[in-house]
């Protein structure tokens, strides 16, 4: 047998292991789901989590512009090839001990491969980010979701919307939050989101975190 022709051999021998070993990246995107939640494959689209958007092969802990990495992946050295990934979506808190990652890991290691084909063919620009399920726009809702007054008495607090009627909810069902983002609601002008008028929980979300106290007045009428 000449040389060619044993690593031909070789070659056929192998490729359904390697093929086996690279995952399917269709497959991927279907597993994609389990990181969804945090993640968004968008470049500068952060959640919960980093984009993971050129995670393929870039040092740990590196997504531009994400502010909440643990120390533990700021000072780790790790670069995300297919070892690094199959060992952290294994068992995240074996691989990075004291990482932020609230997730227990994917105990399937074929799932694991899919994945990984999938995070690559997407930093490689092979196949096209999916576009994440938008967050609402805020600036854009309607009239009767703005509010126009909030006032606490007791442990209520009286939400007015923008059509004028006022609603009660238990001071503890009732959250604030703050959207600085392009998404988020315009300045002094808070937007009710959540459950709405028909639930008993809802979230008031404003520009900046100033305007909260700010719009709350104390008084029982
Ligand atoms: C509950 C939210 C959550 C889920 C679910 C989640 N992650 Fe994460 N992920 C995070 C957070 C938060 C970090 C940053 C952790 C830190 O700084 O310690 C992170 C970090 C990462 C990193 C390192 C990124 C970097 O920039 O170095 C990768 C890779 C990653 N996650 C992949 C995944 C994949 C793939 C899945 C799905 C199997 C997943 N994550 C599920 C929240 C999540």
């Amino acid at each position: 047998m000449t040389i060619q022709r044993s690593f031909a051999a070789l070659a056929a021998f192998c490729a359904p292991l390697i093929s086996m070993a690279a995952g399917d990246a269709a497959r991927g995107a279907e597993v994609f789901r389990a990181c969804a939640a945090c993640h968004s494959l968008v470049a500068g689209e952060h959640r919960t989590g980093p984009s993971l958007a050129a995670v393929y092969g870039r040092r740990v802990g590196t997504a531009d512009g994400f502010q909440r990495y643990s120390e533990a992946l700021r000072q780790s050295a790790v670069v995300w090839n297919e070892q690094a990934l199959d060992a952290w979506l294994r068992d995240p808190a074996a691989f990075i001990p004291g990482n932020a990652m609230a997730f227990r890991g994917l105990p399937d290691a074929r799932a694991r491969s899919d994945l990984i084909a999938y995070l690559r063919a997407v930093s490689e620009g092979k196949v096209a980010a999916p576009r994440t399920p938008g967050l609402p726009d805020l600036k854009a809702v309607d009239p009767g979701q703005r509010v126009s007054a909030i006032r606490h008495c007791g442990d209520t607090y009286h939400v007015t919307l923008g059509e004028g009627r006022s609603y009660p909810f238990w001071e503890f069902n009732l959250r604030f939050k703050t959207d600085s983002s392009a998404q988020g609601p315009r300045k002094g002008e808070p937007v009710l989101v959540g459950a709405g008028m028909g639930g008993d929980r809802a979230q008031i979300v404003f520009a900046a975190p100033r305007e909260i106290s700010a719009f709350i007045r104390n008084t029982c009428q």
